[in-house]
């Protein structure tokens, strides 16, 4: 276990931002991330997934501890269900194509996302109609402050739109060392969402299989939304904000085109990449393919912000403030970042 000082962490964020770490370290095992905590007990603490949903606005002054915990056993089954207990430092892609291979159904929609299996309860994943809380079954965790194993279930976790009590409540409290999955025996295929059934089609599939629906999610995500191994960017850089019905009819009156989905109980959830397009940074301007420096909204999707090569984070941050501060000016609602600001 070594432990490096003052390294650049450009390769390890998919933001490709050049901060640095004070202590960078890595653990794979649940005794090798205690004796790290234990050796640095005043320094604060970063764990580090894929590092593919962080913005580092500075150098982090602690201790950074990447996650590389690995292993995937079944641990029981049912008639219906197969649970399967996966280590936090697999990678979230490769563990989704291990479940088509085996046949386990429920997370071929969440396919292509970055990160780790570690991280995906954080903001409870999701893309295409699915969460992970619709396959989650529990997770084991390591208090810092108490330097003891805690199990959560799916009450526990109170997970939301990309919410977990491990993104506010408890924040930076615990480590997520596995995640166990309850995986359906027989697909329930969930291709309502979106362009996947367009999708399907294109591909000319006549029967739906897990592999098919994989490769529909894949061919949309990489038309959509840019590769950080090309250009540096975290996926959304912004939740989809939710209004009630009536301020919602009342945007549309004004804006015609607005893009809303309707939630239950009355709510609307807004696209904030449509809101974004459809303000600027001078009246007349859109956001969508901005530029200033390095940093930049994306031309195809609004939502993701971009590091075209040497932007830093405080620049990607200030420009995440300007949009923020005109989509409240122009439609009166305020957008909420995403990504986890460092
Ligand atoms: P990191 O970025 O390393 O960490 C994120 C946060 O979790 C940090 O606060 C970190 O401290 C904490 N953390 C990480 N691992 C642990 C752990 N083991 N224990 C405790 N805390 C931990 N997200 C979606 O939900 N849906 C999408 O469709 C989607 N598409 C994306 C597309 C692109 C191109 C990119 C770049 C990102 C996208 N994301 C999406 C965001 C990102 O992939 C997810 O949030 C992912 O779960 C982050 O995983 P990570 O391992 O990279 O986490
Ligand atoms: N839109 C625009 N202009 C844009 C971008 C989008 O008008 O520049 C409008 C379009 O009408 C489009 C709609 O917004 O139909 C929705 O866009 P898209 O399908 O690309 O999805 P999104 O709402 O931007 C969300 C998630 C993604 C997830 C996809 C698919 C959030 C914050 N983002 O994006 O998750 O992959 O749906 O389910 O909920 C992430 O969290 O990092 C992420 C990429």
């Amino acid at each position: 276990m070594e432990i490096q000082k003052s390294i650049s962490i450009k390769q390890y964020n998919s933001f490709g931002i050049n901060a640095h770490a004070n202590l960078f370290a890595k653990f794979s095992s649940i005794k090798e991330l205690e004796e790290q905590v234990e050796l640095n007990r005043q320094t604060p603490i970063l764990i580090l997934g894929g590092g593919s949903n962080l913005l580092f606005t500075k150098d982090f002054g602690g201790l950074v501890l990447k996650n590389e915990i690995t292993g995937i056993k079944e641990i029981k089954e049912d008639e219906h269900h197969i649970y399967v207990q996966v280590g936090a430092g697999e990678n979230w892609h490769q563990f989704v194509l291990h479940c088509i291979r085996k046949g386990w159904a429920g997370v071929e929609n969440l396919s292509l996302i970055p990160g780790q299996v570690g991280a995906s309860p954080m903001q409870n994943i999701g893309a295409y109609g699915v969460e992970l809380k619709n396959v989650f079954y529990s997770l084991e965790a390591w208090h810092i402050p108490e330097k003891k194993m805690v199990n959560f279930t799916l009450n526990d976790c109170e997970f939301g739109y990309r919410e977990s009590v491990f993104k506010k409540k408890f924040k930076d409290q615990f480590v997520i060392t596995d995640v166990t999955f309850r995986l359906n025996r027989i697909p329930q295929f969930n291709i309502s969402y979106g362009a996947i059934a367009q999708e399907l089609e294109k591909m000319g599939v006549k029967d739906l299989s897990l592999q098919a629906v994989s490769r529909a999610v894949i061919n949309i995500r990489s038309s959509k939304l840019p590769d950080p191994a090309v250009i540096g960017n975290a996926g959304s850089f912004f939740k989809n904000p939710e209004v009630g019905y009536a301020a919602f009819e009342m945007l549309k009156e004004k804006h015609p085109g607005i893009v809303g989905y309707s939630l239950p109980h009355g709510h609307v959830k807004l696209a904030a990449g449509w809101l974004i397009e459809h303000c600027g940074p001078a009246a007349g301007t859109s956001w969508k393919g901005y530029r200033k420096g390095d940093a930049g909204c994306h031309e195809q999707q609004a939502l993701v912000l971009v590091n075209y090569g040497n932007a830093k984070g405080s620049e990607i941050y200030d420009l995440s403030e300007a949009i923020l501060k005109s989509v409240a000016q122009k439609f009166g609602v305020t957008l909420e970042r995403e990504v986890n600001i460092i």
